[in-house]
């Protein structure tokens, strides 16, 4: 209930105004308006559930894609294929974010009464976590992306966020990346924080292993998630019906994805680009490669 916690979200600003400010992605006045406080309140509040579901991810790396599969696989025997809400509902929709929609002001749903399991998402990195997301023994997916993909993916959705007249270059993006000042802090440490400190919780799987095979990795994700496919869902291919639903081309094309808007404003389309792997290549200076893949060797060696 939004007026009961008025007196906490008063005092998350008057917290996040004595934080130190500078100009950086536009995305911050975004985060700032409703999300920062959003993540105060989840870590005050929020009591995960064993049964519940949280996809875990920096943003840009693949969270609509996974937020709909996630849902396909979980919710797979409720509905027929016509009537799937993945085919009228941006994903967003579907699996709400923790800190900006159910904990954000206002918030969209009421988390205590959502039924079990409760699926979310969340872009909060490890060290600020709530506790009980990873002591309540619930099911974790991760998912991650190579940060070069990752750096122009949110270049170009911030684009789409700011007024023309403040675009800002691609170099100054990169510059704010490199020195960890990104969305939910550096992204180094956010891929470290999952990967490193709680691998047995956690199924861990990067944006290029999912582009990879998706059909392998959609069958090791149902099985992990607790709903295996069974012999008569392996010869009627269900697996790979959610794969094609899901994929970037059926998802994109969809009129709701193509011409809806999120009840923020925020066009649907913006969440759908290219969807494919190396992109990089083609915005990337030989400085800026060598600069973020020196970094990555070091902080993940064995990810990317
Ligand atoms: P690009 O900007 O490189 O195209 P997030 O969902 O975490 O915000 O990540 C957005 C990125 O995932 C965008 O990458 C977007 O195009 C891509 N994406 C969205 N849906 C996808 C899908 N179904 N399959 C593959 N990639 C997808």
């Amino acid at each position: 209930n939004v007026e009961k916690d008025e007196e906490s979200f008063q005092r998350y600003r008057e917290r996040i105004s004595t934080l130190p400010k500078e100009k950086g992605w536009k995305i911050f006045w975004y985060l700032y308006a409703y999300g920062l406080e959003g993540v105060m309140f989840a870590q005050e509040h929020f009591k995960a559930r064993p049964l519940d579901v949280f996809l875990w991810s920096t943003p840009k790396s693949g969270t609509t894609w996974l937020k709909a599969i996630i849902f396909a696989i979980m919710k797979r025997t409720c509905y027929t294929n016509s009537t799937h809400p993945i085919l009228t509902n941006n994903p967003h929709e579907i699996v709400p974010i923790l800190e900006e929609e159910l904990f954000g002001e206002p918030p969209v749903a009421n988390v205590e009464s959502l039924p079990s399991p409760r699926l979310f998402a969340t872009h909060i990195s490890y060290i600020s976590l709530p506790m009980s997301v990873l002591s309540s023994g619930c099911r974790i997916v991760y998912i991650c992306r190579n940060p070069k993909d990752v750096l122009v993916s949110m270049w170009y959705f911030v684009a789409n966020l700011r007024d023309e007249a403040e675009l800002f270059s691609l170099q100054e993006a990169f510059d704010l990346f490199s020195q960890g000042k990104s969305a939910f802090g550096p992204y180094w440490d956010h891929v470290l924080g999952a990967g490193l400190e709680c691998p047995e919780r956690v199924f861990f799987i990067t944006y290029e292993e999912m582009k990879g095979d998706t059909l392998v990795h959609v069958k090791r994700l149902a099985k992990f998630l607790g709903k295996p496919f069974s012999l008569e869902e392996e010869s009627k291919g269900v697996a790979e019906e959610i794969v094609e639903m899901c994929s970037f081309e059926s998802l994109s094309n969809l009129e709701v994805n193509k011409n809806g808007s999120s009840k923020t404003g925020l066009k649907n389309s913006v969440y759908f680009r290219e969807g494919k792997v190396g992109g990089w290549r083609n915005h990337l200076t030989t400085q800026m490669i060598e600069s973020l893949d020196r970094v990555t060797k070091e902080k993940l060696p064995s990810i990317f």
